[in-house]
């Protein structure tokens, strides 16, 4: 079993998601703040938004939809968890097999020497954050334009490839190439469960739509 996640699984956490009504991407440019040039043009801006959402995200907690799929990894010999959120909440769920194809809000990146480190901070105590090399740190998540973490979509598909059912959950199915392993998924033969509020471009592609919050109905599925 392989599962998908995006936004929508954190929503009922009150962490805002980027599409849809009260999504991110209505009051913000995604090209102004989730893009490697926005971050040469304005570093502290880019940072600004990171810290109101790693303050935002630091106060919310794991819901019903993050523990169910912890019970789901339990449960399952083959199961792997392939994310789009950067919040850590599947993490703090108790979440272990997992894929973080857009990584992690809560690690950092030295944008000079290439050093990695995690920083749960929040608010952090100086904007734009330095590395002890000196150089400008980032956030270390994946940006439109950017490549995914090394390997990373290889397993992710090598997973959505070989489940039996695939369960996607709260995602708007719209970015790649996450998007695309639920095609792959499906043409590598498994069963492939939508569970969102709303309709998806793979709506009518897939073997079950079930319609509403994943807080409510992966529970109950699990
Ligand atoms: P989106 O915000 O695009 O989509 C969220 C999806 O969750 C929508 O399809 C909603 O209908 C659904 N949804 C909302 N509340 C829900 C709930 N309680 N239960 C179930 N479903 C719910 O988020 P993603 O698809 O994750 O990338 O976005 C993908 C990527 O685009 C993100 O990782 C981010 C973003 O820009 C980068 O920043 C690179």
């Amino acid at each position: 079993m392989a599962v998908l996640t995006g936004a929508g699984i954190s929503a009922e956490s009150g962490v805002p998601t980027f599409r849809g009504d009260g999504g991110l991407w209505k009051d913000y440019k995604a090209e102004d703040l989730a893009t490697p040039e926005a971050f040469v043009k304005d570093p502290r801006l880019v940072w600004e938004w990171y810290n109101w959402r790693r303050e935002l995200i630091s106060k919310a907690l794991p819901n019903a939809a993050h523990k169910a799929l912890v019970q789901l990894e339990i449960r399952k010999r083959e199961y792997t968890l392939i994310t789009q959120n950067v919040d850590g909440l599947h993490d703090r769920a108790g979440s272990g097999r997992m894929l973080k194809l857009h990584g992690d809000i809560w690690r950092m990146r030295c944008t000079v020497c290439g050093a990695n480190w995690p920083d749960r901070r929040a608010p952090l105590p100086k904007i734009p954050p330095h590395c002890a090399c000196g150089g400008l740190a980032r956030p270390g998540v994946v940006w439109f334009g950017e490549p995914l973490p090394d390997g990373m979509m290889k397993e992710a598909e090598h997973a959505a490839g070989a489940a039996e059912v695939f369960l996607v959950i709260g995602t708007a199915a719209v970015v790649y190439p996450a998007a695309s392993l639920v095609p792959y998924a499906k043409q590598g033969g498994a069963k492939v469960i939508e569970i969102n509020t709303d309709d998806t471009p793979f709506t009518n592609q897939v073997d079950c739509a079930l319609r509403g919050p994943a807080g409510e109905l992966l529970p109950r599925l699990v």
